[in-house]
């Protein structure tokens, strides 16, 4: 299949684009789209034969559910079997925006689509192309990350057509997405509301708003034996590029660094570091990417998948990245980077 690629402008959106991207929608097709967080791959989440095709051009396990997309807060009960009252303000608060939350399904919402749970995961974005896109097909959109399965998720056009080149009917080339990282995922169908991925809606902004808010313990990969994350999607090995990652912690991070990537350079393999601006200058050896200034969470966040993608590029067998405190952002960013390095972490 070839993959249609047009470009387009947050600022001025092309109304013949949306609409022939709306009918590939409409007719099964698959649309890889952008969204502010990451670019998803859309199909009609009503139909599961369509949705059947995300999972393929993925490879994706098919007891991974899907995120249904909507563009206006009316849709919601089409999908949706109850709202519960603190629903009512988080949604207030936050959509539309990079937070999704987890209902109990109607009965239209297609078992193959929610990994046959009887609830399902519900984002309201605010990118003016998904918006337009969603509100033109007229149908709620079922949308995962637009790589595939176990890359980092992508965040510019060009990280779609590496991973989906010839397996999608097209993409809509809106740029670089701003947050970077995949929504927030909040569910609300247990006793207290509980984030089972952490995102740029933070634990601390949901606490203003509804009080108590529990962390699934996956988050952290504190999982004891045979215990499951509650988003299935929590239990691949993720993110990561094909280089080993390792993430190095303690005062004497650079130093450890420099040593390990000094021996690497001595044995002639690839090593590099993922370090931040306030640090990139001290390390003397291998490739150094930087995510930007670590006083900055947003930014960090916003490059980070770029980054990991740059890995691969850059065909590093080795690479060691520097942490970053767990307040706010920093518990989205650090969720992404320990998966990434599969929870080898350094103490110095
Ligand atoms: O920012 C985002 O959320 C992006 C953009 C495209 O909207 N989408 C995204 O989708 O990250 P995906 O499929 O890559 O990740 C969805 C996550 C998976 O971990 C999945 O297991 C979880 O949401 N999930 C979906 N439905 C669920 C449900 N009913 N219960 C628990 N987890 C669910
Ligand atoms: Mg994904």
């Amino acid at each position: 299949m070839k993959t249609v690629v047009e470009k387009i402008k947050e600022s001025a959106i092309e109304e013949d684009s949306i609409l022939r991207a709306a009918g590939i929608l409409q007719r099964g097709g698959l649309v890889a789209f952008p969204t502010e967080t990451v670019y998803g791959l859309g199909a009609n989440g009503l139909d599961s034969a369509a949705c059947k095709k995300i999972y393929e051009a993925k490879g994706r396990p098919s007891d991974n559910p899907l995120i249904l997309h909507i563009s206006a807060l009316d849709e919601l009960e089409r999908i949706v079997s109850s709202v519960p009252a603190e629903a009512e303000k988080i949604m207030e608060a936050f959509w539309p925006g990079p937070l999704t939350l987890i209902f109990s399904k109607a009965a239209c919402v297609p078992k193959e689509i929610t990994g046959g749970f009887e609830t399902v995961a519900v984002r309201f974005p605010s990118h003016p192309v998904a918006n337009a896109l969603i509100k033109a097909a007229g149908l709620p959109i079922a949308a995962p990350s637009a790589n595939r399965s176990g890359r980092p998720s992508p965040t510019r056009a060009s990280h779609v057509l590496a991973d989906l080149d010839g397996r999608i009917d097209m993409l809509l080339d809106g740029g670089s997405a701003c947050v970077g990282l995949e929504s927030t995922i909040l569910d609300l169908t247990g006793e207290a509301p509980m984030i089972l991925r952490p995102g740029a809606v933070t634990k601390e902004m949901l606490m203003d708003i509804c009080g108590e808010v529990l962390v699934d313990p996956a988050v952290y990969g504190h999982l004891e034996p045979g215990q499951k994350p509650k988003a299935p999607g929590m239990k691949y090995t993720h993110y990561s590029p094909k280089a080993e990652v390792v993430l190095v912690q303690g005062p004497q991070t650079v130093e450890y660094i420099n040593a390990r990537l000094l021996e690497w350079k001595g044995l002639g393999r690839r090593a590099g570091v993922i370090a931040a601006d306030q640090t990139k200058n001290r390390y003397l050896h291998g490739v150094v990417l930087s995510l930007g200034d670590r006083e900055n969470l947003e930014q960090i966040g916003a490059s980070l998948f770029h980054v990991l993608r740059q890995c691969d590029c850059l065909e590093l067998e080795i690479v060691y990245a520097e942490m970053f405190g767990e307040a706010g952002e920093g518990a989205a960013i650090m969720n992404r980077l320990r998966k990434a390095a599969g929870y080898q972490i350094v103490n110095t």
